[in-house]
Parts: C-alpha cells; structure tokens; sequence
C-alpha cells in the first residue's frame, strides 16, 4: 500500500449545509494521521487556475466554528465541467489535461471530493484518465444519488422548508387562503415529499407522481367543506404542467434553472376552485442556513470515514449510509442508481395515509 502523507480535498457542484463539517471531520482525522490537508478551491475550477488555487488546511478548521457555518470555506462551481468546458465563443472544449496537471502539480497522494451524481461523475472520469486515487462523499439537498440513504445537506434543506410551511400556515389562515411553496429538487421530489409530511401540507406535487389539477381542486373543495379556511400545497421546482411542459428560468450566461410550476399551480388553483392563492419561491434559502444537527453528524460520520478509506489503501469510493452503518460502495455504481422518491415507498404511503393529495 503506498504511503500515504498528503490529500487533497475539494467541494463541487452545487453548495449546502453540512460541507464545512465535512471539510472539519476530514481535517481532523487526516492531521491526526499525521498527514497535510490541502483544501483545492471551488471545486475543478481551482485545479484548472495557474497558479493553482489551494491552501494547506490546518487545525484552524477543526474548531466547532466549522460545525455552524453553512457553504463552503473552500468555494464550488456547479459549471464548466472540464471534458466540456465553454469558452468565451461558446465552444466546448476538453481541458481535463489541464486540471490533471494542477492535481500533479500540489503532489497529492489521494482526493477527497465532495459532490453529487455530477459532480461525482466529472471526478471520477478525471481520477480514471489521470491515475487520481480519489475517494468521494455523497452531498446534495436533493438526496437522489444512489446506494445512500441520505447525503449531506438534505437535513437543513428539509428544516428550511417544513419552517416555511410553518410560517405560512398562521398567514394562510388568518387570510383564509391557499399558500403554494415550491421548494427545490433536480429532479426529484424529496425535499417536497419529506418537509410536505412535516410541515402539515394538504397537497404535495411531486415529479414522480402524474397529477391533474382538477383532483387538486377537488381536495381544497373538501377541505373547505369540512369547515378549513386555508390550504398548504407543496409543489417540487421539476413537477411539469399539466401538459408535461418543464418551467425553466433562465440566467445570465445561459444557465437554466427550474422555476415558475409554484406560479403556474396557484394561477390555476386559483381559477379552478376561486380562491385567493399566494406563491413562495424557497430557492437557495435551503442551501444556505446554519447545518441541522443530522448533517453535521452525517457530515462528521463521512469526513472520517473516508480518510479512513485512503488510509486503508480503498479507491474509487463513495462512502454511503445504509442500514444505520456507515459502509463505502463503487462511486460509479452510485451514480449509475439515480434515486427518485419511490411512488409505492414508506413516506408516499405515509402521506396518502395521512390524507395528503397527490393530485393523482
Ligand atoms: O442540485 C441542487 C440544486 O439546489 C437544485 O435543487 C436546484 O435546481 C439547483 O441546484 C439550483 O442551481 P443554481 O445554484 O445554479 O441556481
């Protein structure tokens, strides 16, 4: 097994709570092996700059600081993909030679990365092609990546949207309306499903699930038969319309986001059963935010885990949560079991039991 003396970490892809943890447990565990840590910034991006842009990371970033502090100290990009990266005339072009040559040049034994199926794919098409020993740590407020039962930053993005439902629900009442929530998920409907369940909603769309409005209609007609004054309808940012139309919102740059289906639900709510309906976009507030206590523990649980992986001499790793253990599985099979919410699983059963509208 070859020595192992100085690792790499980075973060990729999209931000959450629960990667300074991570950062945190990776440097704790690794200085305490007598190894250096150097922290590569925002993500492949920072391998691609000259000079290189990393810093040596030491015990500066073990205090518990760390544990509360939401994003990254490190910075991420959830662009420019290296085998096809933009350049200004709107070509794509392969410069993974170049981000190969910024891993060489910080003469590192092994890599943490940090990512989602994207992410995660990207790194390990880079360790296969530059002979990389890399390890990865599944995070995304999404939680679709397969073989895990859970990755870092879904916990707080839950939290943010179940305490907006609570926020909404005294409003809605008091107004004797239909509050809609979009929250986020590409293109799963975990989030909705899961804070939907805790925060008390009526209807949760999900883009697992087909629905029709009318259904919709007809649940808040019912409710309001039985005396209710107010509705919360949860709606997943990937749900379609009606006629299998994706709601894009599109950026400066070209970069197009899910956005509009909350608008779109309400407008037609609205017209369908006369109520007054209201809209709230969540966005990166469940990206953002302090980490809740289940991702700075999975986080820590990760971050220690898979120094251990590198230490053992185990590459090409995801580490995973299942079964109440923590356990490691091939990244490329990780990827390769997308994880949609099931349609027959516990939670959607949980929530047909609780008489929550899936508008199916
Ligand atoms: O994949 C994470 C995620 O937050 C999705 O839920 C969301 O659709 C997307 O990223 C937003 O990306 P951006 O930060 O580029 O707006």
């Amino acid at each position: 097994m070859a020595k192992i003396e100085r690792i790499g970490i980075l973060t990729s892809g999209g931000d959450c709570a629960g990667l300074n943890p991570v950062i945190r447990a990776v440097v704790s565990r690794a200085t305490g092996l007598g190894w250096t840590v150097v922290g590569i910034r925002n993500g492949t991006a920072g391998l691609l700059a000259r000079p290189v842009q990393a810093i040596e990371l030491d015990r500066r970033v073990t205090g518990s600081d760390m544990l509360r502090l939401g994003g990254t100290v490190l910075g991420t990009t959830n662009k420019g993909d290296p085998f096809a990266f933009p350049t200004a005339e709107g070509r794509l072009i392969d410069r993974s030679d170049e981000v190969i040559e910024g891993y060489r040049q910080l003469r590192l034994d092994a890599l943490i990365g940090i990512g989602g199926d994207g992410s995660l794919k990207i790194l390990r098409d880079l360790a296969a092609k530059g002979d990389i020993r890399l390890v990865g740590i599944p995070k995304t407020i999404d939680n679709d990546l397969g073989l895990t039962e859970v990755s870092i930053g879904f916990e707080t993005a839950v939290q943010a949207a179940t305490s907006a439902l609570d926020h909404l629900t005294p409003t809605a009442a008091s107004h004797s309306r239909v509050m809609v929530l979009e929250v986020m998920g590409r293109d799963a409907g975990h989030i909705a499903l899961t804070a939907g369940i805790a925060g008390g909603a009526d209807v949760i769309l999900i883009p697992e699930i087909p629905y029709r409005l009318k259904r919709v209609a007809a649940k808040i007609e019912a409710l309001k038969k039985e005396g209710r004054n107010f509705a919360l309808v949860v709606v997943a940012e990937a749900v379609q319309t009606e006629d299998g139309e994706p709601l894009m919102t599109y950026h400066t740059g070209g970069q197009a986001t899910y956005g509009g289906i909350g608008h779109y639900v309400s407008e037609r709510i609205a017209g369908l059963t006369g109520a007054e309906t209201r809209v709230t976009v969540l966005g990166h507030v469940q990206r953002g935010g302090t980490p809740e206590p289940g991702d700075r523990v999975t986080a820590s649980v990760f971050g220690v885990y898979a120094v251990d992986l590198i230490a053992t001499g185990r590459f090409d790793r995801m580490v995973a949560w299942q079964n109440r253990r923590v356990v490691d599985v091939p990244i490329a099979e990780a990827i390769a079991h997308y994880q949609a919410v099931d349609p027959g699983g516990p939670l959607v059963i949980t929530a047909r039991g609780l008489g929550i509208c899936f508008g199916d």
